[in-house]
């Protein structure tokens, strides 16, 4: 059997059957990233480029494949779901005034959160752009992406393994103590509130190097364990014993959504894209990810 995400540190026995279920839910992905790239298409045609903004495609983009892999020909009531569920994210952040730790029902948007960011820095590295954009058509051609070979991208993998490192999309994990816990040389009080920021370790220098916070997909050219040296400093899906059990479905979905788009566009930052990622319930671009996409 082939791990669907190699960006994972670790995988789980009890959710071995995941990757199968994962597999079985390509197809209708596969029908919503076509629909999304044909009204891309339709808005570049017959010019040289076009500016979009990418962040409310990407969005409707999952919600829309859940939908249909959750609710079958009756997916309009699944959109429906959805719509309210970010609704709700953002009463309820605007209730916590701070840093909500995502539940369950939050978690779809953060594969969202993951093909904007990475959109975004692959328009801002266009040699990267370039390299993942050679190894899609180098495994695929111009056949539809399958499992097997989503699982042989190994540059896209590196990307998406350092986008996760600097924009973790679940920005932090949180516990509450419940009894008296001694940390290193620190005694936790039972009722203390324990919030881990994942971007302040993941872009820790004294973990990561004095280049931690650039963007550098090459730190995962031999992996994860090679990357962070057998420590715990790279966690963007958890750690055991809660660590994500949608960690391969997200980065299968990220990864076809991120081939369907290489092989049709190429892209660059449009001049009106601003720098802005704010957290509602996980992180999200404030003004949205405008781009120039460019027909190949
Ligand atoms: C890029 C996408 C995703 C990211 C970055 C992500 C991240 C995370 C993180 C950091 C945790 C640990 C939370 C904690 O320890 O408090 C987690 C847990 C979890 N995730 Fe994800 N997740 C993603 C997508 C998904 C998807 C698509 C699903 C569902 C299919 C999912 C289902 C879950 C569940 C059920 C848990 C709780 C596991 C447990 O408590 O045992 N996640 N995720």
């Amino acid at each position: 059997m082939v791990m669907a995400n190699s960006c994972a540190p670790h995988s789980i026995e009890k959710y071995s059957q995941i990757p199968y279920l994962t597999q079985g839910m390509l197809p209708a992905f596969n029908m919503s990233c076509s629909e999304m790239i044909a009204k891309w298409e339709g808005m570049v045609f017959q010019k040289a480029s076009c500016e979009l903004d990418v962040w409310p495609y990407l969005q409707t983009l999952s919600s829309e494949a859940i939908s249909r892999t959750a609710f079958g020909s009756s997916y309009e009531e699944g959109r429906l779901i959805f719509e309210l569920q970010t609704a709700q994210a953002e009463l309820a952040a605007q209730a916590a005034q701070s840093l909500y730790i995502p539940g369950s029902r939050w978690k779809f948007s953060l594969f969202r959160v993951l093909s904007v960011v990475t959109m975004v820095l692959l328009s801002k590295y266009p040699d990267w752009q370039v390299r993942a954009r050679e190894e899609v058509f180098h495994v695929f051609g111009n056949n539809k992406p399958d499992f097997e070979g989503l699982n042989h991208l190994k540059i896209v993998n590196m990307i998406f393994c350092e986008v996760l490192r600097l924009y973790p999309p679940a920005v932090a994990l949180g516990r509450t103590i419940y009894e008296e816990t001694k940390v290193g040389e620190m005694c936790l009080p039972a009722g203390v509130l324990l919030s881990l920021s994942l971007m302040v370790l993941q872009q820790d220098t004294e973990l990561w190097g004095d280049d931690a916070k650039e963007f550098k997909p090459e730190r995962f050219s031999e992996g994860v364990s090679k990357a962070t040296k057998g420590q715990v400093s790279y966690c963007p899906f958890g750690w055991v014993p809660r660590i994500c059990i949608g960690q391969n479905f997200a980065m299968l979905e990220a990864k076809m959504a991120l081939a369907m788009i290489l092989r049709r566009f190429s892209f660059t930052l449009s001049p009106s894209y601003a720098h802005a990622p704010h957290t509602v319930i996980t992180l999200q671009p404030q003004y949205g990810a405008h781009v120039m996409l460019q027909k190949l």
